[in-house]
């Protein structure tokens, strides 16, 4: 079990379930059913929670218990609830129906295919130069070993500097430099969860993530974004929290991958609260904080709001920047750092001391790479929206105000089938499933717009040939939910 969902909270979930499609020819209760089916799939309700009791969601929901009652004994029939006298019903998938996720995600290096498993930018042209420039600047550091378990201090400096320019006030010995963002997770996890310690995520989430947290053989608890509105449900958030207490919590604020939302302040404070009440951790992944568009203003930082060293940040180079640089950091406390330093001599010693001074240079030169970083985002965004509006319609899709994703709801669970499919004409697909746990999700896309546009233009245009011709082979083809082993 991973917690209970109150009668309020699932009402809110269930929205307007009156107006569901097809909602005429069905009875109450087999259309209060159907909803909560459908949460259960878009991963807005995880599995293994406990329902409200029947009468305390009919008082929530104004309606009669016994359509309440008539409901959950449907849904015990699908194998959508599992339920025992006196303790309550969970939810479930029927024939108990989990699908792994390796997490494993690499591009393909086939060049005729449109990679839109990948949500990266090509490198900058001023990659080059920064990297000229680093290579005369090495000499300074030949002379001694060139390990440095938490970075060359000029990196440290420039990082540190950043976060100060967002409003974070941060010292060198703060930072700690690593070979990326998911290395940064990767030592942050091995300090801080022992084997089997309880994390909580967001779902969908980024998949690399969850492969972390794998390796830790960490128990995961989710909490459903939203596709449309603001995406974070406060209460059930902050509920969960509360709920289960979990070690530690995994979020990505802004624009999260894969959704492209952006937590408002309010939230942030919020969260942060309530997990030091909790005595949760937060590990919060910056990853796209570099990438508002058109002109979207920032929050603040998570760790603002931290007064008990809860927030470890996260971030790197790879999503404004370059991914090949394998260049990241970790924010925390300058013993925690020093922790980590211990643990990652353990692990690779040290990162690279000439991508580090690529990076030195890179970051110097950071508003006329990062404006232009935007502003090809902005102008690749509006192209695939575009281009989805134009060839498939019926997908629904809300506009990110960052980031390098947007999150297409899709006409159908169809999403592993697409994405298969799509292989086929030479388009590679992150389904919605890979951003979950339990196979959910399949009626979600993520599609990075990281690519020129006339390639996102020519992938919508080839996905969408697929679409209708899943239609046309009938449903054998999509009906066997996808395993992802
Ligand atoms: C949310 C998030 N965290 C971490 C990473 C990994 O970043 P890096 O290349 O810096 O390791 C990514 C890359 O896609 C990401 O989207």
């Amino acid at each position: 079990m991973t917690g209970e969902v109150r009668g309020v909270q699932l009402a809110r979930l269930l929205g307007q379930w009156h107006a569901l499609p097809g909602r005429r020819r069905s009875p109450d209760y087999a259309a209060l059913a159907g909803a909560v089916r459908g949460l259960l799939a878009d991963g807005r309700l995880p599995l293994g929670v406990r329902l409200p009791a029947e009468r305390e969601l009919a008082e929530a929901l104004r309606i009669s218990r016994t359509t309440v009652t008539a409901a959950y004994r449907q849904l015990r029939e699908t194998g959508h609830l599992a339920s025992r006298r006196g303790a309550g019903s969970w939810t479930m998938l029927p024939g108990n129906h989990r699908v792994a996720s390796t997490g494993l995600w690499t591009p393909l290096d086939d060049r005729e295919m449109i990679d839109l498993g990948v949500a990266a930018l090509a490198a900058p042209p001023q990659l080059l130069t920064a990297a000229r420039a680093a290579a005369e600047d090495l000499p300074r550091y030949l002379g001694g070993a060139g390990y440095h378990p938490t970075g060359i201090i000029e990196l440290r400096e420039a990082v540190a500097d950043g976060y100060t320019a967002r409003g974070l006030p941060t010292s060198a010995d703060q930072i700690m430099v690593t070979s990326g963002t998911q290395h940064a997770l990767d030592l942050v996890l091995r300090l801080a969860l022992a084997p089997g310690g309880s994390v909580l995520v967001e779902s969908p989430t980024y998949p690399n993530a969850l492969a972390a947290l794998a390796g830790r053989r960490a128990r995961i608890t989710t909490h459903g974004l939203a596709a449309d509105s603001g995406g974070w449900e406060a209460d059930l958030l902050l509920g969960s929290l509360r709920q289960t207490r979990p070690r530690l919590a995994y979020l990505i604020p802004e624009f999260q991958n894969p959704t492209g939302h952006l937590m408002p302040a309010p939230l942030r404070e919020r969260v942060v609260a309530a997990a030091h009440a909790a005595g949760t951790d937060l590990i919060v992944d910056e990853s796209f904080v570099d990438l508002p568009l058109d002109g979207t203003e920032l929050p603040p930082p998570m760790a603002t709001f931290d007064r008990h060293s809860r927030v470890v940040s996260i971030g790197g180079m790879s999503k404004p920047y370059w991914g090949g640089l394998r260049i990241g950091w970790v924010r925390a406390s300058a013993p925690q750092v020093q922790r980590l330093a211990a643990v990652r001599v353990g692990v690779d010693m040290a990162s690279p001391v000439l991508d580090q001074l690529v990076a030195v240079h890179l970051l110097a030169d950071a508003p006329a790479i990062v404006g232009d970083r935007r502003a090809q985002l902005a102008a690749q965004r509006d192209a695939l929206l575009g281009a989805l509006a134009h060839r498939l319609p019926d997908w629904r899709v809300t506009a990110p105000r960052g980031g390098v994703t947007l999150w297409a709801e899709l006409d159908g669970p169809v999403s592993s089938a697409l994405a298969r499919a799509a292989e086929e004409v030479g388009v590679r697909l992150a389904p919605g499933p890979r951003f979950g746990l339990d196979g959910t999700l399949e009626r979600f896309l993520r599609l990075p717009f990281t690519l020129p546009a006339a390639d996102l233009v020519e992938a919508v245009g080839r996905i969408a040939g697929v679409r209708y011709d899943l239609d046309r082979a009938g449903r054998q083809r999509w009906q066997e939910p996808a395993v992802i082993a």
